[in-house]
Formats: C-alpha cells, sequence, structure tokens
C-alpha cells in the first residue's frame, strides 16, 4: 500500500477550503497519534494541527481498549481544536465529531452507490452509536476518542481522534463480526489522502458550528442518525430502552418502570435479539 503523502493532503485541504489540517505532520509510524495531538497542544499547537500515521503500535480507543492500526490501510488521524468554550460545555462535542464522519461515510457511500462501484448500491445504512461511533450496517467503520484538557473553568484544547476503517478487508477474530471498512462496502476507489482532507474540512466545519449554537443546530441530524434508539440498553447503570439524545446530550432510557433517566457518559451496551 503507497504510503500517505502530506502534499496531496495539503492540496486537498486547499481545494475544499477547510479551516482545520494546519500545519499537518504525517508519520510512517507512531504510538498514537493522540499522543502526538496532545503532546503538541500542550507545547502551544494551534486550533487546527493535524497529525497522522500510517500505522499506530499504540492505538487507543474508548475504555482503554486499543484500536486496530495495521499499516497504510486505513485513517488515523487527531486534531487539536482550541475551542472558546467553557469547560462545562465542551461534552457534547464528541457527539457532533461523530455525525462530521458520519456525514463524509454518507457522501462516499452514496457517490459510489451512484458510479454503480460492486458492492456500493445497496442503500448505506450509517448510523451514529451514542456517543460517538460510526455503525454501517450495524458494524463499526469508525471510531472517536475525545480528550479534552482543561485549564480551570476552560477549556485548553481538545484533542479529536479518529479512526476510519479504510481499505482494510479481514479484521481480527475479536473484530471480524462487529467490524467493516469503506472497501467492504464497496468503496476503494478514494485516496486515503482525500478521505483525510474530507474529514478535517467536516470536523471544522461541525465545530465551528457546535462553538456558535451548541447541539441545537445537530438536533435533527441526532435524531436521523440515532442507532440506539429504541434499542434495550444498559449504561451506567441503567437498563431499558434507548428513547433518544437530548438537548445536552445525555442519553435518554426508559425504563421499565416507565421513568425516563438520562445518561451523561458511559459504555452502553445492547441486549441482542
Ligand atoms: C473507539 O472507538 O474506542 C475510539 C477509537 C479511536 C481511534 C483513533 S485512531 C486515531 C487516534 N489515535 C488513537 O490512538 N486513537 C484515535
Amino acid at each position: 500500500m503507497r504510503p500517505l503523502d502530506a502534499r496531496v493532503i495539503e492540496r486537498e485541504l486547499s481545494r475544499l477550503g477547510a479551516s482545520l489540517g494546519r500545519p499537518l505532520a504525517v508519520a510512517a509510524e507512531t504510538a498514537s497519534t493522540n499522543d502526538d495531538a496532545r503532546s503538541a497542544a500542550a507545547a502551544g499547537a494551534p486550533h487546527g494541527a493535524a497529525f497522522l500515521a500510517d500505522a499506530q503500535t499504540k492505538g487507543r480507543g474508548r475504555g482503554g481498549r486499543s484500536w486496530h492500526s495495521p499499516p497504510g490501510e486505513n485513517l488515523y488521524l487527531s486534531v487539536v481544536l482550541r475551542p472558546r468554550l467553557p469547560a462545562t460545555s465542551v461534552a457534547p462535542i464528541a457527539l457532533v465529531v461523530g455525525l462530521a464522519v458520519a456525514s463524509v461515510v454518507e457522501r462516499r457511500l452514496a457517490s459510489s452507490a451512484r458510479l454503480g462501484a460492486p458492492g456500493g448500491g445497496a442503500v448505506a445504512d450509517v448510523r451514529l452509536k451514542w456517543p460517538n461511533d460510526v455503525l454501517v450496517g450495524g458494524r463499526k467503520l469508525a471510531g472517536i476518542l475525545v480528550e479534552a484538557q482543561l485549564r480551570g473553568d476552560a477549556v485548553s484544547s481538545v484533542i479529536i481522534g479518529v479512526g476510519l476503517n479504510v481499505h482494510t478487508s479481514r479484521f481480527p477474530p475479536d473484530l471480524s463480526t462487529r467490524a467493516t471498512s469503506l472497501a467492504m462496502l464497496g468503496v476503494d476507489d478514494v485516496p486515503r489522502e482525500v478521505l483525510a482532507a474530507e474529514l478535517l474540512q467536516a470536523l471544522g466545519d461541525a465545530a465551528a458550528r457546535f462553538e456558535a449554537g451548541r447541539l441545537a443546530p445537530f438536533a435533527e441530524d441526532l435524531a436521523r442518525l440515532d442507532w440506539l434508539r429504541d434499542r434495550r440498553v444498559e449504561v451506567a447503570g441503567v437498563s431499558g430502552v434507548a428513547a433518544g439524545i437530548d438537548a445536552e446530550g445525555h442519553l435518554l432510557v426508559r425504563g421499565g418502570d416507565g421513568v425516563l433517566r438520562s445518561v451523561a457518559a458511559g459504555e452502553v451496551s445492547v441486549a441482542s435479539g
């Protein structure tokens, strides 16, 4: 597989007028692009600084899990944001990042369906699993790790890490029934550089809209893409049926007693069947 070419990403970023992605660092291998972005932010990297790698040796996911990061196949991308937000308002940005990634995926799957790519003809069921897993056909296509650094009541920086499965055609056994890639969905003709630039553009737009209007501008998309809705879930000690996402970005769960509870954070397990 051809290594990522920083110049192509830069060219695409300019063509799209993306607000993120400068400066841009592309490594052949790193431990974790989120760690790279975090160290850079601590050393003063500006809003928009982006870090990509062809491979990660310690790719991290939420809840201390590792992120499958083989060389040359997928996108591992982290970006430094410096939103002007109070610390108390920053958490829902994780949802907005998920929507931005989902929008890029939706567009790419739709255009490959239009062009009649093999396997790309099916109507793509792109959904967001609260808080921010991007699923297609119920399988995880992209994972997002958001890490905020606070200074007192203010946000010093937010690191947005995105892992997008692009070319992987076979996952390790523990992921094989739960993960998917763009290639497995019939999209194998889009260079990773182009996808990286599209992600940075969508993330920049979404972050700016979030800063201006918090979750309100995203309410419709959140409802449309909500994969958990009406599924039986257990999260943070609360069990019941998922009943949407509220204006704070909390997951709503209706218990067997009929009471609606709101959950701010946690790992969701979904009952099968
Ligand atoms: C998850 O679904 O648990 C989140 C996965 C996030 C993976 C990305 S890959 C780029 C960035 N660097 C990391 O170490 N993690 C994120």
